[in-house]
């Protein structure tokens, strides 16, 4: 795939992650939304994978990469996993800790990007990195990077948004751009950065990931009920939390919008 040029980077408001405060477990702001709305969906598909690949996560590493308040990475450390976030915004890895500390999960927070990983080669049994793909700005140094920090045999899960004519509908017109249904801030996305499966699998190949699959996610509503739901919470009648119970993804064979997937280390 093409580099992201430095334009296209400068759109993305990565500035929203260090916002001071608890910005992601607040049941009523909409980063809460990554718990209760997306966490369901892809939680299930990789613990999912992870049981039929018969990985027991009692002693194994994990790292999350991009893991802003800990709410994918206190999920990994349930599942068994020695697990350790890593992120770029301090404000985020500030909530993360205080939040693990309250819930009792031992998970280590480092500072850092994707694109320069702080640790040794093969250190890890499990990378994740979620909803953060699209964010990056160097994307195939940040693909090297993890390859280059698994275990030989070690797997890679992601989950990021598709490059399509509907992804630009749904994930930046209606979430975010009409007032009418928006609901995350704009420029949160940009969809020059989206991502098409191909493209992760032309990255995967070239870093000695085997691709294994990828599967779809799609809002649990038709169009037409969703956007009924974003106008309740665009009109007020509604919090986030309110759309968080009501509104979420569900896999699903459609990648138009939303896509999850995994790749194995060659040994
Ligand atoms: C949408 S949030 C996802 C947080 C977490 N992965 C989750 O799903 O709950 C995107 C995160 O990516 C982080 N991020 C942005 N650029 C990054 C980079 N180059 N390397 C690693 N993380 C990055 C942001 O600070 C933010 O915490």
């Amino acid at each position: 795939m093409e580099k992201i040029t430095q334009t296209i980077y400068d759109r993305i408001d990565n500035e929203v992650y260090n916002s001071e405060g608890d910005i992601w477990w607040r049941p009523d702001s909409v980063l809460h939304l990554l718990k209760t709305s997306v966490n369901p969906c892809r939680v299930g598909y990789f613990q999912r994978h992870i049981q039929q690949l018969g990985i027991n996560p009692q002693g194994k590493t994990a790292l999350e990469v991009g893991s802003g308040g800990g709410i994918l990475s206190e999920e990994i450390c349930r599942m068994g996993f020695k697990t350790t976030g890593i992120d770029p915004s301090e404000p985020s890895l500030h909530t993360a800790r205080n939040h693990a500390r309250t819930s009792g999960l031992d998970i280590r927070y480092d500072h850092g990007t994707g694109e320069q990983l702080p640790y040794a080669d093969a250190s890890f049994d499990c990378v994740f990195c979620c909803d953060v793909l699209e964010h990056v700005r160097d994307l195939p140094k940040v693909i090297s990077e993890i390859a280059r920090v698994l275990k030989p045999g070690g797997v890679f899960f992601y989950d990021t948004l598709n490059r399509t004519f509907i992804s630009k509908l749904v994930a930046i017109k209606i979430w975010q751009e009409w007032k009418r249904w928006a609901f995350m801030p704009p420029n949160l996305h940009v969809w020059e950065m989206f991502i098409k499966p191909s493209e992760i699998r032309e990255l995967l190949a070239a870093n000695n990931l085997e691709w294994r699959e990828h599967r779809g996610a799609e809002p649990n509503a038709s169009i037409p009920k969703m956007l009924g739901f974003l106008r309740k919470r665009a009109r007020g009648e509604w919090t986030y939390a309110d759309l968080g119970q009501n509104f979420g993804l569900v896999e699903s064979g459609d990648m138009n919008i939303f896509y999850m997937g995994f790749a194995i280390k060659n040994m």
